[in-house]
């Protein structure tokens, strides 16, 4: 249904495979969530001119001649073969699925979502290189409609926009506005952020476990001035009266455990690198996270594995032990 907020109630797929069925029978409360970012999977080669008279030609530019050589085809196939190993119940991808954002590329990113699974099973919130230029919505990132939440294709301004998988709430933010040259910022803004400050209330009245889904990392500090969430004050200050159970962001293609530390409660905050870079840097090489949710009556244990990319073994590792989280019973 549609309201105030895009809601979407996710039951199980008819699609899943039935090696989910006993699982979910037996603990009915466990979400597995894959969390990946920064694909950049897209290329802008056959680009028209008259699409570059923006700030487009400098990201063309960019991409040709450095970033190019830098997001590999090759790793994020062996990061989805690997989470599909894994079987999780759901797939988010926090953004930057394309370089310059043009209409060829969002049907490009289109074909991939849907190589990973379903609109049940994947949910995608757009980043800056999604909205690189002003231009078309319903042409452009609208085309990702289903896979955002079920946004119906013409409201993009229906962030922020709630995926239900169980007691689980995925809070999908758009923080994917287009900027100044050379500039690579995000904003939320006040429409964006005073829904969300309803949301999280009613969310919490109804004891769900909420994650929030957003591209640009809002802890301070991590992201540059040129890159940063312009109104991450005002986020935060949503999440220190409203709370959340955790936050999960891309952007700065870089490995971040971090918490926002509020009155009543500290919010565990993770970042991924992109799923595309292979480096011998285990915090910039291609990685993704497993969040495992569990409910306990009233309480909630989190447990998060990360898995990277090892460039000479040519696949993904553990990369360190478990990070167990466990919530005060609400
Ligand atoms: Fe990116
Ligand atoms: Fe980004």
């Amino acid at each position: 249904m549609c309201c105030n907020v895009c809601h979407v109630r996710y039951e199980r797929s008819q699609t899943q495979s039935d090696s989910h069925l006993p699982r979910l029978l037996n603990k009915p409360l466990t979400l597995q969530l894959a969390h990946l970012s920064d694909p950049h999977l897209t290329s802008p080669d056959r680009v028209r001119w008259r699409e570059l008279a923006n700030k487009r030609l400098l990201g063309y530019l960019s991409w040709k001649y450095r970033r190019k050589h830098k997001h590999r085809a090759d790793v994020l196939a062996a990061l989805v073969r690997d989470i599909a190993s894994r079987k999780p119940d759901h797939i988010t991808v926090t953004g930057d699925l394309t370089q310059i954002g043009t209409a060829m590329e969002c049907d490009e990113a289109y074909s991939w979502l849907e190589t990973l699974g379903s609109p049940d099973q994947v949910s995608v919130i757009p980043g800056n290189h999604d909205v690189y230029a002003e231009d078309d919505w319903m042409r452009t990132i609208g085309v990702w409609s289903p896979y955002m939440f079920g946004i119906e294709p013409g409201t993009e301004q229906l962030f922020p926009a709630v995926h239900e998988h169980g007691s689980v709430a995925l809070i999908g933010l758009s923080t994917a506005v287009p900027t100044a040259p050379f500039m690579a910022t995000g904003s939320l803004g006040e429409r964006q952020l005073s829904r969300l400050d309803g949301l999280l209330a009613d969310l919490a009245e109804r004891n769900l476990f909420r994650v929030i889904l957003i591209h640009h990392g809002p802890v301070p500090g991590t992201n540059s001035f040129r890159r940063r969430l312009t109104d991450a004050g005002r986020f935060l200050a949503v999440l220190e009266q409203r709370g959340c159970e955790l936050v999960l962001h891309g952007h700065g293609h870089h490995n971040l455990r971090d918490r926002i530390e509020t009155a009543s409660a500290d919010i565990p905050v993770f970042g991924v690198s992109s799923a595309s870079m292979a480096t011998n840097n285990p915090e910039t090489t291609a990685t993704w996270n497993s969040y495992t949710i569990e409910q306990r009556d009233r309480s909630w244990r989190l447990t998060v594995q990360s898995r990277s990319y090892n460039p000479d073994r040519h696949e993904f590792t553990d990369a360190g032990t478990p990070l167990q989280v466990d919530f005060p019973e609400s």
